[in-house]
């Protein structure tokens, strides 16, 4: 069943869509699953709220399965966060998320977007590379792992026209 279901979802293409107040709980899930320290449902209904934030979902049929979240300061923004759900990784879906994102952001009158990337996320370099982001910094030991391991952060930036 569920296999005759994918099978009926693949090929259609995923629609990003604005957040709205409904989806803090499912997002809250997403981040959670992504990230060591997920932010909870009532982080995200503050984010959704504030002026400054904006955030996408990626929704697959009636499932949301990605989100981005970007604060803005000015004509300078940040990317506070990007998820694809795991089962659906791999596919280049988080492309067409992000490149939605940033053009929302250019219709902001955003000019220029930074953001911080784990060294050895080799997926998401990957993503920021291919959708012009290019590495302006280095930040030593940036992350802390549960386990106490002391990772690198890469600074990326992008300029939109
Ligand atoms: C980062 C993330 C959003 C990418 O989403 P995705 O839809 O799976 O991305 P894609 O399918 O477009 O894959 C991105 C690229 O990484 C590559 N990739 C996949 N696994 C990889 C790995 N282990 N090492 C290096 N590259 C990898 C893919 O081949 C693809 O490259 P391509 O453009 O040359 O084909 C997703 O992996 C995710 O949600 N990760 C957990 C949260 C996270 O780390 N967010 C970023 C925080 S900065």
């Amino acid at each position: 069943m569920m296999a005759w279901l994918s099978g009926l979802w693949r090929g259609r293409p995923a629609a990003v869509e604005p957040a709205s107040l409904r989806d803090a709980a499912r997002l809250a899930q997403l981040h959670g699953a992504s990230f060591h320290r997920g932010w909870g449902e009532r982080e995200f209904e503050t984010m959704l709220t504030e002026r400054n934030t904006l955030i996408h979902r990626l929704k697959l049929g009636q499932k949301i399965i990605g989100f981005a979240a970007s604060r803005m300061a000015a004509d300078e923004a940040e990317i506070l966060s990007i998820a694809i759900d795991a089962g659906h990784r791999g596919r280049g879906l988080s492309r067409d998320l992000l490149l939605t994102h940033l053009g929302h952001l250019a219709g902001r009158g955003i000019r220029a977007i930074f953001l911080e990337v784990e060294e050895n996320n080799g997926p998401a370099r990957k993503l920021y590379e291919r959708t012009g982001f290019t590495i302006v910094g280095r930040r030593e030991r940036y992350y802390q792992q549960p386990g106490g391991e002391q990772l690198n952060a890469l600074l990326m930036r992008r300029d939109l026209s």
